[in-house]
């Protein structure tokens, strides 16, 4: 076995046959070249416009990665194992297509500030992409909201029915979780946006290279300071990861509550066909495979994240091919959670909500308990706690009747206590307890209005 061509100059024999299987990257990395591409036209033109490198083999170049660019968009350019990675792919094609000239490429630059120059590029990209699928689905989510502002659900604490909530007000309640991943996403991108190139391989270069032009020809905000950190750093990496996991773990909790919406046994939703699969025996199946497979997918993100952290924690500065694992975890997490979004925005636009099943639900659950307590309160003038022992008895007394609270007799009511009046019966209806709780934030639909008035005016 030959040396490899790229760097073999002071090997004098090949690597054993097991190298190059745990070498090579190209398999997964060959999801650069866009970047790589990128990459190189900006330090070529820099090499070229200081002098570096003459203005004929620039052009040689920059004419050599266009039609490299043309190959691969054309699915002609020939990706080869033994030239290990997509840097060393390209500059070898490049060299096949322009001669000596393209060895010139590579002055003043190393595939340590080449690599990560273009991991960042991608990551930058990747952080818009996760902000666009975040948007779709906050979209989906509020024209589900739109429609179901009076429409009454239980809410719950413990999984217990709590208090009645619309089903606006749940809904909207993940446009804001999704609204600060999108902030995640939107800071990451932010802090990773600084240049690593012409760190060269680890400690800057001899040569007078102009690294604000390069940072600015790849719409880095600025060239990192430090070129040890250049070469070294992943949390750009990590806080992707970091982001893409607390959407994953969003995503997670949604899917969990449709799953469970689903079932016959709640019948709140009914997701479409598009988004169900029927069952190989039962008949009458509709398996919420989407929302499972969304909530059964957290894990991998998670585990990508654990796996970089892992990988960075005991790395010494600078590089160590022990970078070369940042990629695939990336890649990963990357394309699980663009399809999670995507489809966790098809099922929320295309659900149909059945609020008759929410309400029976919510009446199950005596959930204006606290509504009668708070009228204790204010109407009786009694404590809270003893408004609370009051309200609880009432239940009970409905409970073994069989009623709801707001069709409970009043002499019921006022056998537990004698100051309960008629006037109690305004409050305990769910209607009455969703429109009454106005205080910011609240389930009251005036308020949710606000909600969706805030997101609209955002998304203009
Ligand atoms: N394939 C390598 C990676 O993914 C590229 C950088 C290699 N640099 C080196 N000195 N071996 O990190």
């Amino acid at each position: 076995m030959s040396t490899n061509k790229m760097w073999g100059g002071r090997f004098a024999s090949g690597p054993a046959a097991i190298m190059r299987e745990i070498t090579p990257s190209i398999d997964f990395d060959k999801r650069l070249a866009g970047e790589d591409l990128a990459g190189s036209r900006a330090h070529c033109r820099m090499l070229a416009t200081e002098g570096i490198i003459s203005k004929d083999d620039g052009q040689a170049i920059l004419g050599g990665l266009d039609t490299i660019e043309k190959e691969i968009a054309a699915g002609t350019f020939v990706f080869k194992r033994e030239l290990e990675d997509i840097h060393l792919n390209i500059e070898a094609r490049l060299a096949e297509l322009i001669g000596p000239a393209a060895g010139r490429l590579h002055t003043a630059r190393s595939r340590n500030d080449q690599v990560v120059t273009d991991f960042r590029l991608w990551v930058r990209a990747a952080c818009i992409r996760a902000e666009e699928g975040l948007t779709v689905l906050q979209k989906a989510l509020i024209a589900q909201a739109e429609q179901h502002l009076d429409t009454i659900m239980p809410g719950f604490t413990h999984m217990q029915v709590a208090q009645p909530v619309t089903f606006a007000h749940h809904l909207m309640a993940y446009v804001e979780m999704f609204g600060r991943d999108r902030g995640r996403f939107e800071d990451a991108k932010k802090r990773l946006n600084e240049s690593p190139l012409g760190a060269a391989a680890l400690a800057g270069t001899t040569f007078p290279i102009d690294r604000d032009a390069t940072a600015k020809a790849l719409g880095f905000t600025r060239p990192m300071r430090n070129s040890m950190d250049a070469i070294s750093a992943r949390d750009f990496a990590l806080e992707y990861l970091a982001a893409c996991t607390i959407s994953a773990v969003h995503l997670s909790r949604l899917a969990g509550e449709l799953v469970q919406w689903s079932t016959p046994a709640f019948g709140f939703v009914k997701l479409s066909d598009a988004f169900t699969t029927g069952s190989s025996i039962m008949p009458q199946k509709r398996n919420p495979d989407a929302a499972e497979l969304i909530r059964g997918k957290t894990g991998r993100v998670l585990g990508d994240f654990v796996a970089l952290a892992t990988v960075v924690k005991g790395l010494v500065l600078t590089y160590g091919t022990d970078l070369q694992e940042d990629k695939e975890r990336v890649f990963d997490a990357a394309d699980t959670l663009e399809i999670s979004l995507a489809a966790m925005a098809g099922m929320i636009a295309d659900m149909t909500a059945n609020p008759a099943k929410m309400l029976s639900a919510a009446e199950a659950g005596y959930p204006t308990a606290t509504d009668l307590a708070d009228w204790v309160v204010r109407v009786l003038k009694k404590p809270f706690r003893e408004a609370h022992h009051i309200a609880g008895s009432i239940v009970k007394c409905a409970e073994d009747k069989g009623v709801t609270l707001d069709k409970l007799p009043l002499a019921d009511m006022q056998a537990i206590d004698a100051d309960i009046t008629e006037e109690v019966f305004k409050v305990l209806s769910l209607e009455s307890s969703v429109k009454a709780r106005m205080s910011l934030g609240g389930t009251a639909p005036a308020r949710v209005r606000e909600q969706l008035a805030h997101w609209k005016a955002a998304f203009k």
